[in-house]
């Protein structure tokens, strides 16, 4: 399941041929510009901070700027319709980028470039999209830019050499899961105006695997004070609205070793705030039994102020274990975010949850038993295929008995191929709407209250970024994960801090830095 290091090696190396590559051809005396767009979930931002690790290596200096990018890379997100329809939009309008720059590379990755009848769009109408590829074959784009380069040189009448010719691959080179990987120009060949065959300068890559472990990609971290971590990637859960299996693959784990080994790099970087990631981390296996609890425990012992807190943790799979370990490390974050989906046992069964709302509760109980100060946060889909009235009233129900601290409120999405969307779905979004503005109105309710307890009073927060807001300086987390707006000056811009909270509303805490 693990890619050997040599494919890794020989990726850095094409990586490296492609720098020198670039200044010749393409930027010329300058340093070539990459502009990177990330949307969707914190997994898909620690993938972003490995393109730009990959990007690096390959010479790109980054910028904000689309126009001035010698090559744009859509790091994209699939979970819901309005998602896709908003990286659609933006990828149409790099038209115009590449009209004024006409060598400029356009890249669509991420989990919308795993889902075939949206790579089937982007091959038929976004004509300026040169490289497609999917999650698991991010750790291929050397390797897949490098067809494009090269397909362009041929068309060009250039003499850039084909890859077996750069970087010979003796089949010790070759991973295992490589067979099921094709690349293609969909079609590789096609006919110019004059009828001739001509390379296709586009590559299409199209991944059946179900994914593997890739140790050793070069990483660009985005952010100074907090760090992401994926501990584990892909979903067995296969929530039946959900579209994450179907495109991140079978779940698998890096070892122990691994994740020790980068976390004490993280720490010695000097951040602060570590987050593990994994769709379902509490299904996290290091073999040898090392489960997620005793990965928490091993990375509560590396010496150095931090805290640690993870991401996204299934219900079912949540243990007495973790909670424990969460308790007994002190560097855990008291916050745990557990996604609840619904309230309505009939809802949740049809969701393949696998727990009824009690045994929810249950589960709430447990964690504030182990630790009383804890932050719980959730997740809710409102207006699931076939959910009546009297069930949405199950939700609310449950929000009320859970006295959740923020709550993130989702209207169902169709995702094609998914179960649910072969569901019928009864209510109109009209009706959606008024179930989500009722649960959001008593989240907020109960959101006030918790946050107006911390009012007048001197709390521990890690600051974590400049707001660039003149009346609040200082963006701020509690332990438990709250925003927190803070007078003062920056350059307290991590480290942990005493703020005095003066004010509040249903997202964010205010208050003023104390000396
Ligand atoms: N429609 C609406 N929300 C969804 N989520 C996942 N799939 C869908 C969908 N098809 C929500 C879930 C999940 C969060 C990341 O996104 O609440 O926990
Ligand atoms: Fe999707 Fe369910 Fe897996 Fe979360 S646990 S990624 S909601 S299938």
């Amino acid at each position: 399941m693990e890619i050997p290091a040599l494919e890794i090696e020989k990726q850095i190396e094409i990586a490296r041929r492609i720098r020198g590559e670039f200044s010749r051809r393409i930027a010329s005396d300058k340093t070539a510009l990459a502009y990177v767009d990330t949307y969707g979930c914190q997994q898909n931002e620690s993938d972003s901070e490995k393109l730009r690790g990959m990007l690096s290596e390959m010479g790109f200096d980054f910028t904000p700027d689309e126009f001035a990018a010698d090559i744009i890379v859509i790091n994209t997100c699939a979970i819901r319709e309005n998602a896709e329809n908003r990286v659609l939009g933006n990828v149409g309008a790099l038209v115009h980028t590449k009209n004024a720059k006409r060598s400029q590379i356009i890249v669509f990755c991420g989990c919308l470039a795993g889902v075939p009848d949206t790579v089937e769009k982007i091959r038929v109408s976004y004509e300026q999209v040169d490289l497609v590829f999917p999650p698991n074959a991010l750790w291929r784009f050397p390797e897949l830019l490098y067809s494009v380069l090269y397909r362009r040189s041929v068309r060009a009448g250039g003499d850039l050499p084909p890859l077996e010719q750069v970087i010979p691959a003796p089949s010790e080179h070759e991973c295992a899961d490589k067979a099921s990987i094709a690349v293609s120009g969909v079609p590789d060949e096609v006919k110019d105006a004059q009828g001739a065959a001509r390379i296709s300068k586009r590559v299409f890559c199209i991944d059946h695997s179900d994914g593997a472990i890739a140790e050793g990609i070069p990483s660009h971290r985005d952010m100074k004070v907090r760090a992401w971590l994926p501990v584990m990637y892909g979903c067995d859960n296969f929530c039946s609205y959900c579209i994450v299996p179907y495109v991140r693959g079978r779940e698998r784990s890096r070892s122990p070793e691994a994740i020790l080994d980068e976390a004490r790099g993280i720490v010695a970087g000097g951040y602060k705030d570590i987050t593990l990631l994994g769709q379902n981390v509490n299904s996290y296996d290091g073999g040898n039994g090392s489960g997620f609890p005793s990965l928490i425990r091993q990375i509560n012992g590396i010496e150095g102020e931090f805290l640690i807190r993870f991401m996204t943790s299934h219900p079912k799979d949540a243990s007495h274990e973790l909670f424990r370990a969460m308790a007994e490390c002190g560097k855990a974050a008291r916050h745990i975010h557990l996604p609840v989906q619904s309230g309505n046992d009939r809802i949740l069964a049809l969701m393949n949850r696998g727990y009824t709302q009690a045994e929810y509760l249950e589960k709430v109980a447990t964690a504030r038993e182990y630790m009383p100060d804890i932050v719980i946060t959730s997740d809710v889909i409102v207006g699931f295929p076939g959910e009546t009235d009297s069930e949405f009233e199950d939700t609310l129900s449950l929000a009320e008995k859970a006295r959740f601290d923020s709550l993130f409120i989702f209207i169902y999405s169709k995702r094609p191929g998914t179960p649910a969307a072969e569901m019928m779905d009864t209510s109109t979004r009209e009706e959606k709407q008024i179930r989500f503005d009722r649960l959001n109105d008593l989240q907020n309710e109960i959101s006030v209250e918790k946050h107006m307890k911390y009012i007048d009073t001197t709390i521990r927060v890690l600051a974590d970024v400049d707001s660039h807001d003149a009346r609040y300086p200082v963006k701020a987390r509690t332990n438990g994960g709250r925003l927190v707006h803070l007078k003062g000056d920056t350059g307290v811009i991590g480290s942990f801090v005493d703020a005095k909270i003066t004010h509040c509303n249903s997202w964010s805490l205010f208050g003023e830095l104390q000396s």
